[in-house]
């Protein structure tokens, strides 16, 4: 297994819902660490520079506006296998494709409104990190085992 580290962001239907908590929940049962976070509105410039792989995308449009409704919650996971890991408690992208128990499926209800974002290899997890998070406010915990306390 590899400690790798992964974006993720709980998008603004899900901050609205209320269920920041949960969330945060699902990631710690599953041994990954939350090692940087920050609440933030995404500014149209910003959204769209995040986003910019998708730029020709039919959906790219409404992805924008969606993603400037309201605050964000962004954090820096890491943790064996973190990318993959993530992915799995994410569920599909659309929720209705989503396994029945991923956040997805629980919490989200369009694929436009998923609830959440999750990097999805090393190279994209390197960029989205190093977009929102300078090195030094991320807080790597692998060194430091729950006997320490
Ligand atoms: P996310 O993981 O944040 O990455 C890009 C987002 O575009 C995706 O989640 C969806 O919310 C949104 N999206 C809308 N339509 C599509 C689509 N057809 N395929 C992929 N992503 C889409």
């Amino acid at each position: 297994m590899t400690i790798e580290r992964t974006l993720s962001i709980i998008k603004p239907d899900a901050v609205a819902k209320n269920v920041i908590g949960q969330i945060y929940s699902r990631f710690e049962n599953a041994g990954l660490k939350i090692i940087a976070a920050n609440m933030a509105y995404l500014s149209r410039s910003d959204a769209e520079k995040f986003y910019v792989i998708h730029k020709n995308q039919p959906f790219f449009k409404d992805l924008i506006e969606f993603m400037i409704l309201g605050p964000l919650m962004i954090q820096v996971l890491e943790g064996d296998d973190a990318i993959a890991k993530n992915r799995r408690l994410m569920g599909a992208t659309d929720p209705k494709k989503a396994e029945t128990g991923t956040i997805r499926a629980d919490f989200a209800v369009s694929i436009d409104a998923n609830a959440i974002h999750g990097s999805d290899s090393q190279e994209t997890a390197a960029t989205e990190i190093a977009f929102f998070f300078p090195e030094i406010n991320v807080y790597s915990q692998r060194n430091v085992s729950s006997g320490t306390f």
